[in-house]
């Protein structure tokens, strides 16, 4: 159905895979518009509790923008063209169920954006993650500028921004951009597991709690804990509040029903 996305789901847990290995994953504009007829998909998909993204191959999450277009690319169709990837990022990022970046190599420009605009990230050892654009005359265009220094701070963000170069995954764990670092042959053992852990959380709760951060980097802190005390408030009317509840008074395991 797709041409440079694949999607599968088992159980609570839905992967999306960007599948152009042979151009080391580079997301050109028609996977963008896949990747957002997906998620019109998974937003309508009540049972699916998670989304992992990943990248096709041994090499690359995603090496970028496609350099191919990006030389096309001029004054009237950049402004287009890095509005609709932002709009799509932040779909992911919006998104009521939690997302978790899978790094198992490349993740640069719009990689590196892609990974950000997902709600954690889990690296291989031998990842490398940076914003190389101003190596080609340009700027990160699709969030880096905005969630790079939300994430790991300003500094930090215009050292790797303003010199283009990339960072090891320890370097990248050090920096907070990435969660947990783990052999080539745990990444995916490790989203697993991550992914089922989440998928056992109380959907409702995980939603509200990702909305209140998101809310926190938007900037006021008295907007933010308005926003916070309105949806805890939401989450005392769920059922799955009820039963966490009354499953710790029980001294049993909680059955979460999303609900
Ligand atoms: N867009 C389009 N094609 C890309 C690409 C991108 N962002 N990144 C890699 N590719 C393609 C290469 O052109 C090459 O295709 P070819 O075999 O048809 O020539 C293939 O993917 C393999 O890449 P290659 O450069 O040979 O791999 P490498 O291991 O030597 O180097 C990188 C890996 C990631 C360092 C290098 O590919 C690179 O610098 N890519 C561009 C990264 C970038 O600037 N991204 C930001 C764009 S805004």
């Amino acid at each position: 159905m797709f041409e440079n996305i694949l999607f599968e789901t088992d159980g609570p847990i839905a992967t999306l895979t960007v599948n152009r290995p042979e151009k080391l994953n580079a997301i050109n504009n028609a996977t963008v518009e896949e990747i957002d007829q997906l998620l019109d998909q998974i937003e309508k998909a009540f049972d699916l509790r998670v989304l992992i993204l990943a990248g096709a191959g041994e090499k690359a999450f995603v090496a970028g923008a496609d350099i191919h277009e990006l030389d096309r690319r001029d004054r009237l169709n950049g402004r287009l063209e890095t509005r609709r990837r932002q709009e799509v990022y932040t779909r992911i990022e919006e998104l009521g169920i939690p997302s978790i970046a899978a790094i198992n190599g490349w993740a640069l420009g719009s990689g590196l954006e892609l990974a950000m605009a997902c709600t954690l990230r889990i690296s291989s050892s031998k990842a490398r993650l940076g914003q190389p654009e101003v190596k080609l005359g340009i700027i990160p265009g699709a969030g880096g500028t905005q969630r790079l220094p939300k994430l790991i701070g300003m500094g930090r963000a215009m050292e790797l921004i303003l010199t283009g170069e990339p960072v090891n995954a320890d370097q990248a764990l050090a920096i907070g951009l990435v969660n947990r670092v783990v052999e080539p042959d745990q990444l995916m053992i490790e989203v697993r597991s991550l992914a089922t852990m989440l998928a056992s959380r109380p959907k409702l709760a995980l939603q509200y709690a990702k909305e209140a951060i998101l809310r926190f980097a938007e900037g006021s802190l008295s907007q933010g804990l308005a926003h916070e005390s309105y949806l805890h408030t939401l989450s005392c009317g769920t059922e799955d509040k009820k039963e966490g509840v009354k499953s710790f008074m029980e001294k049993r395991d909680p059955h979460f029903q999303g609900r």
